[in-house]
């Protein structure tokens, strides 16, 4: 007689294999919400992968506070701690793969990733930016002058992108991007803010998107019944 055929849930440890979770490295320079969000959906069992680290360039960056409360290591590494450009590049490189990384989320991460880093994860990198790529992206697009750019330019609609890093700012393909309506009486901050609530929805959804997508599961990780 043959065995009955189990039904296969990627996130039920109680089949006997392992789950599926991606293992994720967020680097973030700022107050750190869109980290949050993702250990939120995490902790709720809304998106199937696990924060292996937190790394900032700034020691001050609320990120590292938020992963440290709940147990995740922070680590705060620049380019002035590790003493030169190619020792920050390798002391990054070699955190990644120590944790064993499958995916890197920039989640307001103010610097450029190295280039041997783009390299050894190419493909593995997303960043999240608060207006519609390729419009208010590149360098000097940052923080609230993305904002204030968008309602100079008298745009109606702004929103949020989640792209593939590559070798320059805000550049590569995207991911997933949502529409945000930019109102007639909005300033920057209330932009902001409005875009700032959709971020939080779109990057776990993007992580989400990535795993369905683009992530090869490594062998040890494959589900048997
Ligand atoms: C977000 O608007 C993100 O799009 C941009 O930097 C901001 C980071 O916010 N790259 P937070 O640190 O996640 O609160």
């Amino acid at each position: 007689m043959s065995q009955p055929v189990r039904a296969m849930a990627p996130n039920d440890g109680g089949m006997g294999f392992q789950p599926m979770r991606l293992r994720l490295a967020i680097l973030a320079s700022g107050s750190g919400t869109n980290l949050q969000a993702v250990l939120d959906q995490i902790a709720e069992g809304k998106l199937a992968a696990d924060v292996a680290v937190v790394i900032s360039n700034n020691s001050d960056s609320q990120a590292l506070e938020r992963a440290r409360k709940v147990g995740i290591e922070a680590v705060h590494w620049s380019e002035k701690k590790a003493g030169s450009p190619a020792q920050f590049s390798s002391g990054l490189l070699e955190m990644l793969q120590h944790h064993r990384i499958d995916l890197v989320v920039l989640a307001g991460y103010m610097k450029l990733v190295p280039i041997e880093v783009v390299r050894a994860f190419h493909g593995r990198i997303i960043n999240i930016h608060p207006a519609l790529l390729p419009k208010y992206g590149g360098p000097g697009f940052y923080g609230m002058r993305v904002h204030e750019a968008v309602i100079a330019a008298g745009e109606k609609q702004s929103g949020a992108t989640v792209h593939f890093v590559d070798a320059e700012y805000d550049h590569g393909s995207v991911l997933m991007q949502r529409e945000v309506p930019v109102l007639p009486n909005d300033t920057p901050a209330t932009l902001r803010d409005r875009i700032l609530a959709v971020e939080h929805e779109l990057l776990p959804a993007a992580i989400a998107e990535f795993a369905a997508k683009y992530w090869q599961r490594p062998k040890s990780q494959e589900m048997h019944p």
